[in-house]
């Protein structure tokens, strides 16, 4: 071999070295990748479904009043039940509705032998008793796992329609193969949509689990020790690098409206994306990560009820 090819050699495999530092590493957890392979087979799943007993599955989602950011949810719902072919049974009510109407509503939506998930979009005006319309879903058809029963088989490890955001991040960090087993989870937030059901969903995997919240004292220094880091929150940039363990696997479920230095309008997680992502591990972008699995878990937890019903 020639000093020249010698050389060479060398260099690509210096360069080839220093590489994977900054092209390979920190990776992305790719929630809108993976919801969409899912919706794919969810669609081929549902137009096997529809042959053999005759309809679609459908899905109620229920909307009160025209608060923008419900609106843009509930249309992504109804657009991604079109897209894999679960039909609508959606009903959008004024501010103003009386709990009795909703609680008809949802009466009437438990007994249609066509719908087989309802789920009542949060935050409902403060008129209402939200708690009390959660618990008016019959839990057969409750996809977003928030009625006390399916609560509680959760608490269990017993299987059922679990709430989709926590089952959307648990399905993407099986998908990357993440292994939780002994490893310290920690979970900001503790809000029964999003906080409690990750949190018991990583200790039913074997995970140690902190939950932290806003009383919580000396925050940066739990997050330190996390090798699985959660951000639950709905504050911009609440977490930054130096509250994250070089290697952590870094989850970002907050969603945050923000005007950035051009004075456009973006969404932005709790998590100092820019910074984090150099010294993690895996890291979900916002938007693009846990957003998806949201809407395609709640499609997978109809199909699952559809299923049930006529298995
Ligand atoms: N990606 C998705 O599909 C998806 C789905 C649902 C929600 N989200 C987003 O996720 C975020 C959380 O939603 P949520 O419904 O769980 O909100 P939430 O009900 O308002 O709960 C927020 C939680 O954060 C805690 N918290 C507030 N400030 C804190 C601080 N400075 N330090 C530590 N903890 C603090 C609160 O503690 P306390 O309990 O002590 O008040 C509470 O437990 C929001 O941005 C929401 O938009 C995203």
């Amino acid at each position: 071999m020639s000093d020249t090819t010698a050389r060479k050699i060398i260099k690509v495999l210096m360069i080839s070295l220093t590489l994977p530092m900054k092209s390979v590493y920190p990776q992305l957890l790719d929630g809108k990748a993976l919801a969409q392979r899912i919706q794919d087979q969810l669609k081929a799943e549902v137009e096997r479904l529809k042959s053999t007993y005759g309809r679609p599955p459908g899905l109620a989602v229920l909307m009160v009043g025209d608060h923008p950011a419900s609106a843009a949810y509930v249309r992504n719902k109804e657009r991604a039940c079109t897209k894999v072919g679960i039909a609508s049974f959606g009903q959008h009510f004024p501010a103003d509705v009386s709990q009795s109407e909703i609680e008809q509503t949802i009466d009437r939506l438990n007994q249609d032998p066509n719908v087989d998930g309802i789920l009542l979009q949060l935050p409902v005006p403060a008129h209402l008793n939200a708690v009390y319309l959660l618990h008016k879903i019959d839990p057969d058809k409750d996809v977003d796992g928030l009625h006390p029963l399916n609560l509680g088989r959760l608490l269990r490890g017993e299987r059922g329609l679990q709430s989709c955001t926590p089952a959307g991040v648990m399905r993407l960090l099986r998908e990357y193969r993440i292994d939780l087993k002994g490893k310290n989870a920690v979970v900001v937030g503790r809000s029964i949509l999003v906080g409690k059901p990750i949190a018991l969903m990583l200790l039913e995997a074997d995970a140690t689990v902190t939950i932290a919240h806003s009383r919580t004292k000396n925050l940066a220094e739990l997050t330190r020790q996390a090798d699985i880091l959660i951000a639950a929150v709905g504050r911009p940039n609440l977490i930054t690098a130096d509250q994250v363990k070089p290697n952590a696997i870094v989850i970002d479920v907050g969603i945050n409206r923000v005007i950035d230095a051009q004075g456009k309008s973006r969404l932005v997680g709790d998590v100092d994306f820019d910074a984090v992502r150099e010294m993690s591990q895996f890291i979900t972008p916002v938007p693009g990560g846990v957003g998806p699995m949201t809407v395609t878990m709640l499609l997978q937890n109809t199909v699952f009820s559809y299923t049930r019903t006529h298995s």
